[in-house]
């Protein structure tokens, strides 16, 4: 008889993005004249621009001559992605990194869930709260924790809350924690960490033996040039930190799939003997087993991203973005609604009106103004009581949600 993985019973409710579509089908299929704006799953909505659709076709023409077929690729990525990804993404940061330390995939998302394949489940986790909910699910999965609680919080995984009070910084967590998942700029609160709070981090984790994830998935939204873009800007962080980086939202991607994660070779943590062990080299292992590398024209359209001609056209895609976000804050504000988040970041986080719970304000939102967001309880506890907009969205829509909200809210 085949046993499932009971784990996975454990999980409370369906993934957040699939239940919100649900709720909004079943309101859309009601009120088929309702025209609803969707400022919830962060998807991008501009055409990937010129210069990467340029790439894009003329590799997959590669793929029709005999000379410039290709097959398979290598598991870790081509090397002409991974030169440039080395060249235009660290070096102007000051962070010196080979090619072996660099993995493309196809997405953030299974890399940050996979990434747990290479670690024993004893190791203590710490996640922020509320947080990107792929984090938390897939170390109940995997078997990492108990049941919920009534609150919603996993047994045996260590919360991190990022309240008002604190900024949405996460404090240090007081137990003794193994891994613990940084996102900068945050999804879902759109805070930022200045690189005084990143360095007390890396301290921490090298005083603890810990291993930070750290997702930089959002980092091209950053417009203050103070801030840091990447852990490894930080001193000590080759020693502790695993990054992880997409393509979805800095270039469009999110159908397109592309993204990497960064091993360095100075990364180590114990086997069971109490020897230290090269992550880069399991995480290798890992991906030449269970993985096949991302498709030959998709790398190469990634690669057109920071060429001279793609870079302006991407940059101009997300200063596009940064404005809708401006629009949305500061109409909202003037709204009187409190937001945070949106100014180095494409999210918003708005305080929920009349002590309305997430969930209510989502659904007067979609009623009301035919607008949908996401429920900042769907992020963990701490959620409860903000709700999350997008800025991913096309400009008219955008205007068109906050006049709708100011209309309605105000
Ligand atoms: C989000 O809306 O939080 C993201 O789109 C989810 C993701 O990137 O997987």
């Amino acid at each position: 008889m085949a046993r499932i993985n009971d784990n996975y019973l454990k999980l409370k409710a369906g993934y957040l993005f699939p239940e919100i579509g649900r709720r909004v089908k079943s309101f859309a299929d009601a009120n088929p004249a309702a025209k609803i704006i969707r400022l919830g799953i962060g998807d991008v909505t501009r055409p990937l621009p010129p210069a990467i659709l340029e790439a894009f076709h003329k590799a997959v023409d590669d793929l029709g001559q005999s000379q410039t077929f290709h097959g398979y690729g290598p598991e870790q990525g081509y090397g002409f992605l991974i030169d440039v990804l080395i060249d235009k993404v660290y070096k102007p940061l000051g962070v010196n990194l080979h090619n072996g330390e660099i993995f493309i995939s196809d997405g953030s998302k299974c890399d940050t869930a996979n990434i747990l394949d290479i670690f024993d489940l004893g190791n203590k986790v710490a996640l922020g709260d509320p947080v990107y909910p792929v984090y938390n699910d897939t170390n109940v999965m995997i078997g990492r924790s108990g049941e919920a609680d009534p609150k919603g919080y996993y047994q045996g995984l260590v919360y991190m809350p990022c309240l008002e009070e604190n900024g949405f910084l996460p404090d240090f967590p007081t137990d003794k924690v193994d891994i613990i998942y940084l996102c900068f700029p945050n999804n879902p609160t759109g805070t930022t960490a200045s690189r005084e709070v990143l360095k007390k981090w890396v301290d921490f984790a090298l005083a603890n033996d810990a291993i930070l994830f750290f997702d930089a998935a959002y980092e091209a939204f950053i417009v203050d040039p103070v801030l840091p873009r990447s852990i490894y800007e930080i001193e000590g962080a080759k020693q502790c930190a695993i990054e992880f980086r997409s393509f979805s939202k800095t270039a469009g991607f999110t159908g397109v799939r592309c993204a990497f994660t960064v091993v360095p070779d100075a990364l180590t943590a114990t086997n069971a003997r109490g020897e230290r062990i090269q992550l880069n080299r399991l995480w290798n292992r890992r991906q030449s087993t269970k993985f096949n590398g991302v498709s030959y024209p998709v790398q190469k359209a990634a690669a057109a991203v920071y060429s001279e001609q793609g870079w302006p056209q991407v940059k101009a895609i997300i200063d596009y973005y940064m404005e809708n976000a401006r629009i949305i804050r500061t109409g909202l504000q003037k709204a009187g609604l409190t937001v945070y988040g949106g100014e180095n970041a494409p999210y918003l986080w708005l305080k929920t009106v009349g002590g309305l719970s997430s969930w209510d304000f989502f659904d007067k939102l979609l009623r009301e103004c035919h607008v949908v967001g996401t429920p900042g309880s769907g992020f963990g506890p701490s959620g409860e009581g903000f709700f999350r907009l997008s800025a991913f969205g096309d400009r008219d829509n955008i205007e068109e949600a906050v006049a709708r909200i100011r209309r309605n809210l105000a």
